[in-house]
């Protein structure tokens, strides 16, 4: 590879990028909140009449102890203990300054009877239903203008028990779409830790319109065929922290979103600011990082890191379509693993699926600034399908020692995508062919707490340009 670097251009990475004792360089991790007994009050769900036989419905005790803990949410807020045992439930709400502890062998199962989880309105940056026009069955666990919320424990089980929705969804006998294993709306402070999701009947964790969000720690597993169980969304939030997660499921392990179409354009509530630090899981079917394909309140500022994706279908994918609007920019993935993986990068910009028929096509997404870096793989299909749209390319792509063992004989293909790259192999397409470095590299973006030990060390950072 040719270098043009000067000196100056050197002494110019160092000053912007290195963390010296003059510059600060924060860190991907999520900032960690005390768990240890920072509620002054507590109960068990038990003196509430919970019987975890696995048989008998408990909603009305989970409705009951929430109530009568809501009394102390101004006195430091309460605990709601949730023993060892099979806690068969409908969808219940919880309260602002609660925390929902789950102990070591604790299943909160979810209710098979539909009627159990009522039916609510739909999202208004959505429009409608995901699945179908109208309501929406409720989540299991379900939150709304809250703050402070806690859900965690000595790695207890949400179980959504999701088999009968998947079945009822494949067989089109399904009157709205299917509920989340965990929705919290319009909320601030929300910690989701040491837990294990099973079988949602539709994605997993769900926060929408929420701020200051981390969920850290938790297993998440569906059936590698289930419809649509999506591991994470953070859909029109900011301040998402993801950190040490395990996840495999029938659809993408974490998916940023934020409003569909129309819906999404005017309600125009963005999602920004999303870490994901470590990270490792499998989906046959998705993708393992997926940012839309509902973008259109518009996603920046994404950060992720230390990832391994295997047995996978794609590893990071952005999906749009003319008609989302929006825009997703300043996305910063580094340091990826993958094994057994058949795409490694895939963006769709004709992705379809619109909510109804009055979306305006000549709402064009703007797709830019993606830096995609230190990323190795072996059995790999294909590299890149870098699909962009025509007439509205997606722009400053910027790929950096990518280093992938691949069996296509057509490892790249790229339209309407322009970019640059560094130390990609195998040589990657022509429209993102100009080097990085020195012209190019005002053009890409950066993550600017850079975090990795290894960019903290200016030498190999240098050494990766
Ligand atoms: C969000 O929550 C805040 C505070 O609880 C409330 O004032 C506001 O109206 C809520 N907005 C929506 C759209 O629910
Ligand atoms: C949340 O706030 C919105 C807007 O103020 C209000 O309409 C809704 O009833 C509130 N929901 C709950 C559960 O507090
Ligand atoms: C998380 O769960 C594990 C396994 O049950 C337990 O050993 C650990 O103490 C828990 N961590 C926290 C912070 O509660
Ligand atoms: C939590 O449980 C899941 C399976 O239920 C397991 O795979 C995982 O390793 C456990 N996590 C911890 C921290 O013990
Ligand atoms: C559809 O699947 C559900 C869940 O398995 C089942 O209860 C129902 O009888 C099925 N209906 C039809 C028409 O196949
Ligand atoms: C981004 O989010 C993190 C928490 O994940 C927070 O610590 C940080 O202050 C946020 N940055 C901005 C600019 O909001
Ligand atoms: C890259 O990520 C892996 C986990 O996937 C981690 O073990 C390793 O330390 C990371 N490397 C750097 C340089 O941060
Ligand atoms: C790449 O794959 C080929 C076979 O497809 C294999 O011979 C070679 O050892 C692999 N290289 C690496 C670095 O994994
Ligand atoms: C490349 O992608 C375009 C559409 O994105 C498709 O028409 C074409 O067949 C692809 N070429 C190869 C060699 O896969
Ligand atoms: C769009 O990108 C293609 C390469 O993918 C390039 O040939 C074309 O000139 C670009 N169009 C604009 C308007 O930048």
């Amino acid at each position: 590879m040719r270098r043009h670097s000067t000196l100056v251009d050197v002494l110019l990475v160092l000053a912007l990028f290195s963390c010296s004792p003059w510059t600060v360089c924060s860190s991907l991790h999520c900032k960690e909140t005390n768990m240890e007994e920072i509620r002054p009050h507590s109960v068990s769900i038990t003196e509430f009449g919970a019987v975890g036989d696995g048989i008998t419905l408990n909603t009305k005790a989970f409705q009951n102890a929430i109530f009568y803990l809501n009394s102390f949410a101004d006195k430091g807020g309460a605990k709601l203990f949730v023993p060892a045992g099979r806690w068969l439930t409908g969808s219940f709400d919880l309260i602002s300054h609660l925390t929902l502890w789950l102990d070591k062998d604790a299943v909160i199962l979810g209710s098979t009877n539909f009627d159990d989880w009522p039916v609510v309105d739909p999202l208004p940056s959505y429009g409608r239903g995901r699945e179908l026009p109208g309501g929406r069955h409720k989540s299991l666990v379900y939150g709304r203008n809250l703050t402070d919320v806690i859900i965690t424990g000595n790695n207890g089980t949400i179980d959504g028990q999701g088999s009968i929705w998947w079945s009822s969804f494949r067989n089109k006998t399904l009157d709205y779409t299917r509920p989340h294993l965990v929705e919290l709306m319009n909320s601030t402070g929300v910690f989701i830790s040491n837990l294990t999701f099973l079988n949602s009947p539709f994605w997993n964790i769900h926060p929408v319109y929420c701020s200051q969000v981390t969920v850290q720690k938790v297993t998440i597993l569906a059936p590698l065929d289930s419809p649509n169980t999506d591991g994470i969304n953070p859909d029109s939030s900011d301040r998402v922290c993801i950190e040490d997660c395990y996840i495999s499921t029938g659809d993408d392990l974490i998916a940023i979103k934020s409003g569909w179409d129309e819906y999404g354009i005017s309600f125009g509530r963005p999602s920004t600011n999303i870490t994901i630090h470590t990270l490792v899981g499998k989906t046959r079917q998705s993708a393992g990082i997926t940012i839309g394909s509902e973008m259109s309140g518009g996603v920046s500022e994404v950060y992720a890191e230390n990832i391994h994706f295997f047995d996978s279908y794609t590893a990071i994918r952005i999906k749009t379509s003319p008609g989302r609007g929006g825009y997703v920019r300043n996305v910063f993935i580094s340091n990826v693993t993958l094994v057994n993986v058949d795409i490694a990068i895939r963006f769709t910009g004709s992705y379809g699926d619109h909510p109804d028929d009055s979306f305006d096509t000549n709402a064009l997404p703007v797709i830019e600034k993606i830096t995609i870096k230190d990323v190795m793989g072996e059995k790999i299909s294909r590299a890149g399908l870098l699909e962009g749209i025509e007439g509205d390319n997606f722009s400053n792509i910027c790929l950096s020692n990518i280093n992938l063992n691949v069996s296509s004989s057509f490892p790249w293909n790229c339209t309407y995508v322009r970019g640059y790259s560094e130390l990609v192999s195998p040589q990657t397409c022509e429209p993102l062919k100009e080097t990085i470095f020195p012209q190019h590299y005002a053009d890409c973006y950066y993550s600017n707490h850079l975090q990795s030990s290894r960019d903290r060390n200016r030498g190999a950072w240098l050494l990766s340009w």
